[in-house]
């Protein structure tokens, strides 16, 4: 191949791949667990929002206040707190390392793993008429997992400082947040 072929075909991959990138990361921005609960209290919804709010995954960020995260924090060589540094808030929240345009007022990162931690930044899916239709909603950033206990282990594993064991079956019912059959 002459120079200019090989330099031609070297920036058109270059281009495709910058292109795919793009598409891959579309990103979206998050409301908050609260904008979610609107219509994900409701009895006749499954309560998502106070099963939530139940869980320890709501007080995942406060987790990361205590003196004893503090703690592991030394430990592991980290010159920030806990809840400020990015080894930590990484399993333990959403949103912290987001650009400011793309946190909605009501979303707070506080609220530690969160819907939009799981399921993914909802600005562009929480219209009643995309949520709706699961494929247009998909198509909008909902992420539904087909492989729940993978899903759950990529945070719920040995990287965890305070990892002992995880039992999908035991620790789903903990959190199982269904919308009731019709
Ligand atoms: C305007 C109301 C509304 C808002 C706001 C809303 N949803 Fe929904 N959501 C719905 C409705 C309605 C359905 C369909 C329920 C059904 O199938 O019975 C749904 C379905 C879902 C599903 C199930 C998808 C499937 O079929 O597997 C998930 C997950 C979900 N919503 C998450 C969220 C999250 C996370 C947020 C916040 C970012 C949110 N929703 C905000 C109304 C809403
Ligand atoms: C790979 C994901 C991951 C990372 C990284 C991570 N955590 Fe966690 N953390 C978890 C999970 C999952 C749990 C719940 C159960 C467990 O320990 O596996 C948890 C639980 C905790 C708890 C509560 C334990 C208890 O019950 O008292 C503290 C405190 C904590 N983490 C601190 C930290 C600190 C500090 C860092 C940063 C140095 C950190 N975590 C980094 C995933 C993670
Ligand atoms: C720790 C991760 C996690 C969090 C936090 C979480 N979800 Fe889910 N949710 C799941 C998984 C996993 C499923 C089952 C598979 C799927 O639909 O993705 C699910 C299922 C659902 C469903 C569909 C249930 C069904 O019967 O089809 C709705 C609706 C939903 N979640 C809404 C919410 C809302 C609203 C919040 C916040 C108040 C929330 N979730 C928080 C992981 C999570
Ligand atoms: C983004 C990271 C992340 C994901 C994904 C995640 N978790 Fe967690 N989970 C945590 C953290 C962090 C804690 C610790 C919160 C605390 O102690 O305050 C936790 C705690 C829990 C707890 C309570 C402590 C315990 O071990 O009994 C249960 C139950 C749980 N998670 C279930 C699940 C299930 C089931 C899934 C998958 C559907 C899941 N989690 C996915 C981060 C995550």
């Amino acid at each position: 191949m002459s120079q200019s072929k090989l330099l031609f075909t070297f920036a058109a991959i270059i281009l495709c791949a910058a292109f795919l990138y793009g598409q891959e990361a579309k990103k979206h921005a998050f409301i908050g667990a609260e904008s979610c609960g609107m219509c994900h209290k409701s009895e006749k919804q499954g309560k998502q929002l106070d099963i939530w709010k139940g869980s320890a995954h709501a007080k995942a960020y406060e987790a990361l206040t205590t003196e004893k995260a503090d703690a592991i924090a030394k430990e592991k060589g980290l010159k920030t707190p806990a809840a400020k540094s990015p080894e930590c808030l990484k399993c333990h929240t959403s949103g912290h390392d987001a650009d400011a345009a793309l946190i909605g007022k009501k979303f707070k990162v506080e609220d530690g793993v969160q819907c939009e931690t799981c399921h993914g930044a909802g600005e562009d899916y929480k219209s009643m008429k995309i949520m709706k239709d699961k494929a247009e909603a998909m198509k909008n950033g909902l992420i539904v997992h087909e492989e729940k206990e993978k899903f759950c282990t990529s945070c719920h594993n040995s990287e965890s400082p305070t990892f002992k064991e995880f039992n999908y079956d035991a620790q789903w019912a903990k959190i199982k947040h269904s919308i009731p059959a019709k």
